[in-house]
């Protein structure tokens, strides 16, 4: 093969690899979707594709395609594929191909997946942090799901986004079902919702779990604990503020303020409504 032959094979190999391209395939509401509701896949290219094809897989099989005319913007194509209202047959995941109207059998290469989760089919477990849904930037903080249905897995979503991967169940002591999500340093504000699922049917989950909302306090500057006396009350500050009172009956009461400790504890903050009643005699 002469020079000049070698050097055209090149140039059409890489012609090649750049018409069929992957495109982009984005959901333009969160993947978690409601029985009945609906969600719409946009699939899009820098190429300008006569047709986008979806697929969506179940079980590592093809089990639906949906075809739709390329519209044209920008120099590239596009196409809003809507699914729903859902049934649980919707849930899969759903990949999408760009293809030219002289070459139909010809795909691109795959989009990248997405995965669509069915929720609102089983009853909706319960979410709960250990302490008070308050957290400082940079700090831990650890939540709890359960259920009395003996879910497989269970799952945790951040504002209708899924965080992470599921977790399997553990049995607790008193016949419950749960698991403990470790949100890391990293926790961001926001509401938190929690699923079950069963191992027969990964895509599909529980109706979403009443929501929790997380609140992250500013960061931790100086933390350095504070100690002292407030009218009958002992008070550690640190990153919050806690004031106990031992009342005559020896039962303990306890307030809990999530102000950061930069703020200046005074007097008249004890009866504030920002102050919270932790422990109450019983
Ligand atoms: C999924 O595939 C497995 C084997 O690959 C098969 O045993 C199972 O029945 C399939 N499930 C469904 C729902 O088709
Ligand atoms: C798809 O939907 C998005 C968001 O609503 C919109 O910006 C876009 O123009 C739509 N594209 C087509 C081809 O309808
Ligand atoms: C936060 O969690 C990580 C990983 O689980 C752990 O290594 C670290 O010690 C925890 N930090 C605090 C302050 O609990
Ligand atoms: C089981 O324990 C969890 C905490 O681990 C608690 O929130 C729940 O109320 C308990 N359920 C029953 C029925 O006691
Ligand atoms: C999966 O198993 C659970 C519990 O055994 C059952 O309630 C549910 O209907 C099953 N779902 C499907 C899709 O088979
Ligand atoms: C005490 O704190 C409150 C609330 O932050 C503030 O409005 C008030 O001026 C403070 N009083 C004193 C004496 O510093």
């Amino acid at each position: 093969m002469s020079m000049s032959k070698i050097l055209i094979r090149f140039i059409q190999f890489f012609l090649f690899l750049e018409i069929y391209r992957k495109p982009f395939l984005v959901a333009l509401q969160p993947p978690l979707v409601n029985l009945g509701e609906k969600v719409t896949l946009e699939c899009r290219s820098e190429i300008v594709f006569d047709t986008f094809i979806l697929t969506s897989h179940k079980n590592g099989t093809i089990k639906d395609s949906l075809e739709l005319t390329a519209e044209h913007h920008h120099g590239g194509s596009q196409a809003n594929f809507s699914i729903g209202p859902v049934t649980p047959d919707d849930a899969g995941t759903y990949r999408c191909y760009g293809t030219f109207n002289h070459s139909p059998y010809e795909w691109s290469e795959s989009s990248d997946p997405i995965d669509i989760k069915i929720t609102g089919l089983y009853k909706k477990p319960s979410l709960s942090a250990l302490m008070e849904p308050v957290v400082m930037s940079g700090e831990n903080m650890t939540l709890t799901c359960f259920s009395d249905l003996q879910f497989d897995m269970f799952h945790l979503s951040m504002e209708g986004v899924p965080k992470d991967h599921g977790l399997p169940s553990v049995k607790s002591h008193n016949g419950t079902f749960q698991d403990s999500f470790h949100l890391g340093s990293v926790v961001q504000a926001g509401n938190y919702r929690c699923y079950g699922s069963f191992r027969n049917s990964s895509h599909l989950w529980s109706t979403p779990s009443d929501p929790l909302y997380i609140l992250v306090t500013g960061k931790k500057t100086s933390y350095i604990p504070h100690i002292f006396y407030h009218s009958e009350s002992l008070c550690l500050t640190l990153g919050f503020t806690i004031c106990c009172t031992v009342h005559p009956k020896c039962c303990l009461s306890c307030l809990l303020s999530p102000e950061p400790s930069s703020y200046f504890f005074n007097s008249s903050m004890c009866t504030s409504p920002l102050f919270k009643h932790f422990l109450r005699c019983g």
